[in-house]
């Protein structure tokens, strides 16, 4: 929503949405230089918006990888299970919100590239 004042965005418990939210965390003070994720997960579904500044996010689903900036609020991408994932380029006083299907799970993640491409081509 959007008038003389600014900007608001919602998300309600039963908005439309592709995944029930679990969890909402949000990253901040992230270094220009920092490369953040560079991991994948097995069952969680991601919604990643960019509430300030902006910064990168790299996919890759063991064969093909794709790199989206996100730079605007109302434009968030939403990240399936099953994509290494890595978040770059962050500008100074940018902020992620991510929305989460999951709770925190650590058994969830893949974080050895190398098994996640064995996980990835599991058939
Ligand atoms: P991680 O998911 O690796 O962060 P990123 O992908 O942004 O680099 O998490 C960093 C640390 O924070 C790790 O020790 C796990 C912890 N953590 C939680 O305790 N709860 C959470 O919901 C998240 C996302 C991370």
């Amino acid at each position: 929503m959007r008038d003389d004042l600014g900007a608001l965005g919602v998300v309600e418990k039963d908005s439309p949405f592709p995944f029930p939210i679990k969890r909402v965390y949000f990253l901040y003070d992230v270094p220009a230089d920092a490369v953040r994720g560079s991991h994948a997960h097995k069952a969680l579904h991601q919604l990643i918006i960019p509430i300030a500044g902006s910064f990168r996010v790299a996919l890759d689903d063991g064969r093909t990888r794709s790199d989206f900036l996100l730079s605007s609020p109302d434009q968030g991408l939403t990240v399936p299970p099953g994509y290494w994932r890595t978040l770059h380029d962050f500008t100074a006083g940018s902020a992620a919100l991510v929305l989460a299907s999951e709770e925190y799970d650590p058994t969830d993640y893949i974080r050895d590239y190398d098994a996640f491409v064995a996980w990835a081509s599991r058939g």
